[in-house]
């Protein structure tokens, strides 16, 4: 029963574009929600949080299914949908994914370490299940999951605001794992209510694609596929928030993009794409917390996980893998990076590919070939690594094989530097490490997050605001609980969460990151200094990343 038809402004005169009217069947849906006419298809809020004061538009498609000859590809904007249909995201929407099986031991053996627990590595192996059924088990799970929410501020609806702020997030999870939503864990209701209105910002998460369907790459992907497609999904959700965003009374030309670990490295590699020539991100500031990859810096390198992925599927062509059904795949990829995945690795990332990633971000950075209009809030962790380091190196031996199996194509004389200047296997505490574990660890924390902040902060130094995230213990991804800390609990240090959310909520509002007491974070500038946010309070000290590895790092010699 179709009754009443209205413009997609069903509320106020306030947003201007009417693109036509939706169709509501009212038996279906709920007349207090609004509904979005995006053109190609008519959306309406799942829900409305009154205590917040915004609208959750949940599940809105950007992307056609990425699947027969899409799969492996840049994806491509949705076709025009039935416009009498109206749709609200009910089914949610999981990119297909996997872990390596280190994963759980990584977990494990970061209890035991900072407990101080013996660790037992032979019995955790021998304990993993079979098969990755149990991490990668979600219902949600779907090839056509190019999809975004949009979190937005009830005034933008009802008059009393228009043109605010945007945010957008892009999670991490090892270029493997990961969704909008993070299981509950992304819930930005205690960032929007940081900045003390009911008409703060727009919260929007994208949805991306993970392992083989987001960064398969060799040859054949880059001359019949895109390498690199995981990119081109974010920069496609960019270009959906600057084309529909005003509808939900956004500003097009204030968003700012926030990511942390594979979803930081993206943006690392949005800021340097194309070498900063060509079409500008899509996006004026970012917050990049704990920006993880580990540097693929030639096409060939992710050759050995495609290849495997055929073996496995028993096909010898792109084109056969793409006429496989999706469940095939989707369990094949899941099964081949938990099985497969060397410790520290989720095998699929992303990779020079001499076009939107033309070189190694660092090495972009370093010589001025990224897109400069861009201001950011960078941050790291004081123990990154312990969850990527595998507990059983202790020797030098075990030290460069460890090298030479993240990267495969390294000199000798890179691969003695390292052993013998850079990390030397002295054990007195002059190097910051007192043993062969340890030493592993600095390494790889270095090489793969620690040291990208430092480039991005020099390079960026007069539009950069850097933080170290300096509570106990550290580790990697710890302060993403503090990013969306919704009201007391007692996982996060209260005091720390609260400054955090308000310099993100001041830097995203006045692009300046502030806490309401009016303390700043000061400019990275040519001193390099940061603010060091511990449990104790905030110090404002000179960056430590500002040091002899990192510029080793960055130049990418390693290659
Ligand atoms: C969302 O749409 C579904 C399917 O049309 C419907 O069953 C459900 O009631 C709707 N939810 C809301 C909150 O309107
Ligand atoms: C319609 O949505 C409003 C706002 O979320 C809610 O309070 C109300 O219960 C919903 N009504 C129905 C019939 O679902
Ligand atoms: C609704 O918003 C309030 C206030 O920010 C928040 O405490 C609450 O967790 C939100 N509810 C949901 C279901 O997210
Ligand atoms: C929005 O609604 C979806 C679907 O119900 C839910 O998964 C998601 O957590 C909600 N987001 C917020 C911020 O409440
Ligand atoms: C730089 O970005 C700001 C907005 O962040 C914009 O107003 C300005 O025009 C840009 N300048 C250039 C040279 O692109
Ligand atoms: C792989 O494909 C070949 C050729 O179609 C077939 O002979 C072989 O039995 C297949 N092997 C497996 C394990 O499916
Ligand atoms: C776990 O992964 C490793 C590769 O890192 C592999 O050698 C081992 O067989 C895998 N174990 C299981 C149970 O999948
Ligand atoms: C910057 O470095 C990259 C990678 O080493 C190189 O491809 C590019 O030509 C350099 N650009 C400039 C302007 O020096
Ligand atoms: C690594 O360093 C050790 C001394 O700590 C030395 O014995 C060994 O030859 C070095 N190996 C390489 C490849 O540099
Ligand atoms: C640590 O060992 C190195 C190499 O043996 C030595 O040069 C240095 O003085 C020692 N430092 C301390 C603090 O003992």
């Amino acid at each position: 029963m179709v009754l009443g038809r209205y413009h997609h402004v069903f509320f106020s005169g306030l947003l201007s574009v009417v693109q036509g009217a939706c169709t509501r069947n009212t038996t279906t849906t709920n007349a207090s929600l609004p509904v979005i006419n995006l053109g190609y298809e008519c959306h309406q809020a799942i829900s409305l949080n009154e205590t917040g004061g915004y609208y959750n538009f949940s599940n809105i498609r950007y992307g056609e299914p990425p699947t027969g000859n899409l799969r492996f590809k840049a994806p491509v904007e949705p076709a025009i949908r039935d416009k009498c249909v109206v749709t609200n995201g009910s089914i949610g929407r999981v990119c297909p994914q996997s872990s390596g099986n280190w994963t759980i031991i990584a977990r494990e053996f970061a209890q035991s370490y900072l407990t101080g627990l013996p660790f037992k590595y032979d019995l955790a192996i021998s304990t993993l299940p079979d098969s990755p059924d149990a991490i990668s088990g979600d219902t949600r799970t779907t090839e056509d999951c190019l999809f975004l929410d949009v979190i937005a501020p009830r005034s933008a609806f009802a008059g009393k605001a228009s043109s605010l702020p945007v945010l957008v997030w892009v999670y991490g999870g090892g270029y493997s794992s990961g969704e909008k939503t993070g299981k509950g864990k992304f819930n930005p209701a205690g960032l929007l209510a940081t900045t003390g209105s009911d008409s703060g910002f727009i919260f929007v998460a994208i949805n991306y694609r993970l392992g083989a369907f987001g960064w398969l790459g060799n040859d054949e992907v880059g001359a019949d596929g895109t390498l690199n497609a995981g990119l081109y999904d974010q920069r496609l959700a960019l270009r959906w928030v600057q084309k529909y965003i005003h509808l939900f009374g956004g500003d097009r030309d204030r968003v700012t993009i926030m990511g942390a670990s594979a979803g930081a490295g993206s943006i690392m590699h949005h800021i340097t794409s194309y070498g900063g020539s060509g079409e500008k991100p899509a996006f004026n500031q970012a917050v990049l917390f704990s920006p993880a990859f580990l540097p693929a810096p030639t096409p060939d390198i992710p050759t050995t996980s495609f290849n495997d992925l055929m073996n496995m599927l028993n096909v010898s062509s792109l084109d056969e893998l793409r006429d496989l059904p999706s469940d095939t795949i989707i369990a094949a990829n899941a099964l081949q990076i938990y099985s497969y995945a060397p410790y520290g690795s989720n095998m699929y990332g992303p990779s020079v590919d001499n076009s939107f990633a033309p070189a190694l971000p660092g090495q972009l950075l370093a010589n001025g070939s990224f897109h400069q209009n861009i201001s950011i809030m960078v941050s790291h962790n004081t123990l990154e690594g312990l969850t990527f380091t595998k507990p059983m190196i202790k020797t030098t031996e075990d030290y460069l094989d460890m090298l030479r199996q993240a990267m495969p194509t390294i000199s000798n004389s890179a691969l003695s530097f390292i052993n013998n200047t850079l990390y030397p296997a002295v054990f007195n505490g002059t190097y910051g490490y007192t043993n062969q574990f340890q030493r592993a660890l600095a390494t790889i924390q270095d090489s793969t997050i620690i040291c990208n902040t430092r480039y991005l902060a020099s390079a960026m130094s007069g539009r950069a605001y850097g933080v170290k995230f300096a509570v106990p213990p550290g580790i990697h991804g710890e302060e993403t609980s503090y990013v969306f800390q919704n009201g007391k609990t007692s996982d996060v240090n209260q005091d720390v969460a609260d400054r955090l959310q308000q310099y993100i909520a001041s830097f995203v509002m006045n692009s300046v990151p502030s806490d309401v007491n009016g303390l700043y974070i000061p400019l990275y500038g040519s001193r390099s200094q940061l603010i060091s946010m511990a449990a104790s309070g905030s110090t404002i000290v000179k960056d430590d990343t500002a040091n002899a590895r990192c510029a080793w790092w960055q130049r990418g010699l390693y290659a």
